[in-house]
């Protein structure tokens, strides 16, 4: 396979195949991270209202000096925003201080309340028609919508009923949970898939795991490598490696092209060695039709 570094979103805009994720990563941390960053090469920068780094996230690419129009910048809508996207979204453009987002997604399919449990009297396809709107009203503010966190059938519903395709599904992906039908069935719709998570997270055993190594020697690149390159390799995936240190922002940045052979080992994996970083139960709406989580 030969890796992508760009992949086309349906608006027709190019997506950078690798951004900096910043989920856990701590106000303090993340300012010098997202500029160290776009000092040295990423064009790509994916935050959320839900991580509460926003702030810092707009200061680190200010004292960047990189032009904002030669970043990639997504958000998300917080669950208990639901009810009130158009207010959550200017509160996210104020945090980030910039005037529009490259791409905003709906961050799980779960309302929830402020008080953090399930909001069950809204349904989130009200909310994706008010994205849509906001979306086609505000093409000054936002370049792209998606979502992330949906299975095969909440997709389903949604496009049943979307007036937009959303742009992006971003979803958890690792040799652990490569979810290879979900993934076929985005780039089927058109959908560009982004991993989170590649690493498998904080303390992942991925890094150890002996398939990982065994091809990261091969390639003569540490196991983070592996991983990363594992999603820039996937057609229609992009790939938010997170880190707050330095020297890993610069070498995650390497991607490599694996075979066809390697791919099907580092997915293999998943057979005896599942899991997630993030299950989706803990919003309090179950399994969101994720078959691994029921
Ligand atoms: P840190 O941010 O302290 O550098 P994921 O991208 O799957 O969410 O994984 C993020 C976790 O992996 C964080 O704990 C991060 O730590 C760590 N990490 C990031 N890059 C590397 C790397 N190249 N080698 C080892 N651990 C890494």
């Amino acid at each position: 396979m030969v890796a992508s570094t760009t992949v086309k979103l349906n608006t027709g805009a190019e997506m950078p195949t690798v951004g900096l994720g910043t989920w856990k990563s701590k106000p303090g941390a993340v300012e010098h991270a997202v500029e160290f960053a776009l000092k040295n090469g990423y064009k790509h920068i994916d935050t959320a209202a839900a991580y509460e780094n926003e702030k810092e996230v707009g200061l680190g690419i200010k004292a960047s000096g990189v032009p904002r129009e030669s970043i990639f910048l997504t958000t998300k809508l917080n669950n208990p925003d639901q009810r009130n996207p158009a207010a959550a979204l200017q509160s996210s453009l104020e945090n980030l201080q910039t005037p529009y987002l490259d791409l905003w997604l709906m961050h799980w399919p779960a309302p929830m309340t402020k008080g953090g449990k399930a909001d069950k009297e809204h349904d989130w396809l009200t909310t994706w028609k008010d994205m849509e709107k906001l979306f086609l009203e505000n093409p000054d503010k936002l370049k792209a919508i998606g979502v992330s966190n949906f299975s095969i059938k909440f997709l389903e519903r949604l496009l049943n009923e979307a007036k937009v395709v959303p742009a992006v599904n971003q979803i958890e992906l690792h040799p652990s949970c490569p979810q290879q039908e979900l993934v076929d069935y985005c780039v089927s719709k058109g959908i560009v898939v982004t991993a989170y998570s590649p690493l498998g997270s904080d303390n992942s055993p991925l890094l150890a795991n002996p398939v990982v190594k065994k091809i990261a020697d091969k390639y003569s690149v540490a196991p983070a490598n592996v991983l990363i390159s594992l999603q820039a390799n996937r057609k229609g995936v992009t790939v938010l490696p997170k880190s707050v240190t330095n020297e890993r922002i610069l070498s995650n940045a390497k991607i490599v092209d694996l075979t066809e052979e390697d791919i099907s080992e580092l997915h293999a994996i998943d057979k005896t060695a599942h899991f997630r970083a993030c299950y989706p139960d803990w919003t309090g709406w179950g399994s969101l039709g994720f078959p691994d989580c029921e």
